[in-house]
């Protein structure tokens, strides 16, 4: 056969190729979607999948087992308990769902959009920018290790994953969707019908996608958040040179009775899980946050916020609950200035009485900073969707 030929059939054939997708492939993708991408059969690094197709979050602390809600946080305490246990189809789903600015009313903000991966899932503001350029009240919580949380928010006000997510769904200032846009916009997309048979097989192929499935698939993701081999975690399980030492020496004024961090900020997770009136400022003209004194209807709580743990806090900046301090230095200085330095003088809050007078010197403030920049830990940082079912680009 000449030259000629060959090209002349292989092109022919390169037109009927086009022709025949051209005719049936968009037939099968809507017709048991056979031609959609398929979700991630494997479970996330730091987790390993049991016979029953879930998702075991696995780690060194879980061999330990001294509980951390005992003591102040030996080097080997364990781990609070987790939530685990989903399959790798409702985590892979759930990180879609978690980029994707389809979940919101205006198509333009995603939970990725507060929570960016690269700020350590926070968004590096003081406080959070919601529908319409509107300023909200409180700072960006990180989210990995969120999967260990018993109290969800700064305040505490939802106690699981499931309950905290319709908050920003479906309020006026953050994503702004209600429920029934939300289900009839994703139903209308067959990538995602698809997605969600495949995450929930127990349901028929032609079931309409629920709430409770969203829900859920974005807290599977959510719970994959691991991140728990830092170079402290390293020293923790006993290779000692992980830290130098002026990280130790940091290690030692957080965990000593002087300064009084490792009471709250508990290791394994760095937080003891519980509430505390420490007396962090406002930005200037702003009243008091009254904190859990709203939600648990209790006045001893004004003031009073959760506390969050210190995992990849340099990350986060700025930091607390106003997002009032920009800097590490900043934060941990706050500690030594003086027992409710910055309480509005009209305001009768219940300090902790672990908040006092530590009276710590720039040495020791410094070598606590040292010591916080070895709580980082992204290894585990999931991939962001290259393409999104909805057809809209990754929104963070
Ligand atoms: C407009 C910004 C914004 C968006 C969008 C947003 N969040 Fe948040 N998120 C925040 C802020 C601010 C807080 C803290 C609010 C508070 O405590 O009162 C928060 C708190 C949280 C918490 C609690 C963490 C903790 O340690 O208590 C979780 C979990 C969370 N968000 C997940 C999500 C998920 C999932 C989505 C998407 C469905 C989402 N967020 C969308 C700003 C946002
Ligand atoms: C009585 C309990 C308590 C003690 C003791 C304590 N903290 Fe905190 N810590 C908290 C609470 C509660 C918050 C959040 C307060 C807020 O947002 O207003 C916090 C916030 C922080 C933050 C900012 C976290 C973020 O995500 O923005 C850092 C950093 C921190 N603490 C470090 C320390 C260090 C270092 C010490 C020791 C010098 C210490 N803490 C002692 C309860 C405590």
């Amino acid at each position: 056969m000449s030259e000629k030929n060959i090209i002349l059939k292989s092109s022919i054939s390169g037109i009927l190729l086009a022709f025949l997708l051209l005719f049936f492939l968009p037939e099968s993708r809507t017709a048991g979607y056979e031609n959609v991408p398929r979700l991630n059969p494997n479970c996330p690094p730091g987790f390993k999948r049991n016979a029953d197709n879930e998702c075991i979050a696995q780690s060194l602390y879980m061999q330990y087992d001294s509980p951390n809600n005992k003591g102040v946080g030996g080097l080997q305490t364990g781990l609070p308990e987790i939530r685990d246990g989903f399959s790798p189809q409702e985590i892979d789903l759930g990180r879609y769902l978690f980029f994707d600015p389809v979940l919101s009313g205006s198509g333009t903000i995603s939970c990725a959009t507060c929570h960016d991966p690269k700020k350590g899932f926070s968004d590096g503001l003081p406080t959070s920018i919601g529908h319409n350029g509107q300023q909200l009240k409180r700072a960006a919580p990180s989210l990995w290790n969120v999967a260990f949380l018993k109290k969800l928010f700064w305040d505490g006000r939802a106690s699981t994953l499931e309950e905290q997510l319709k908050g920003p769904l479906f309020s006026e200032e953050e994503m702004n969707n209600t429920p029934e846009s939300l289900l009839k916009t994703l139903n209308e997309i067959q990538e995602y019908r698809a997605f969600f048979a495949e995450a929930f097989p127990k349901r028929r192929a032609e079931d309409r996608i629920e709430l409770n499935e969203v829900y859920r698939a974005i807290a599977a993701f959510q719970s994959s958040l691991l991140s728990l081999n830092s170079k402290y975690d390293r020293y923790a399980h006993g290779y000692h040179e992980a830290l130098n030492e002026k990280e130790i020496e940091g290690m030692n004024v957080f965990r000593s009775f002087i300064a009084r961090c490792a009471e709250c900020h508990t290791p394994p997770l760095f937080t003891n899980q519980q509430f505390a009136v420490i007396g962090t400022p406002e930005p200037d003209g702003l009243p008091l946050d009254p904190g859990a004194e709203i939600p648990f209807n209790d006045k001893t709580l004004r003031g009073a916020f959760k506390v969050p743990s210190l995992r990849n806090i340099a990350k986060t900046a700025p930091y607390m609950h106003s997002g009032n301090f920009s800097t590490l230095r900043e934060t941990v200085e706050f500690y030594t200035k003086g027992r409710g330095h910055a309480v509005p003088e009209d305001e009768d809050i219940i300090l902790h009485w672990h908040i006092w007078d530590p009276q710590l010197s720039d040495y020791e403030l410094d070598r606590l900073v040292d010591f916080l920049n070895t709580l980082t830990d992204e290894t585990f940082m999931p991939r962001i969707p290259e393409r999104l079912p909805s057809g809209l680009k990754p929104s963070i």
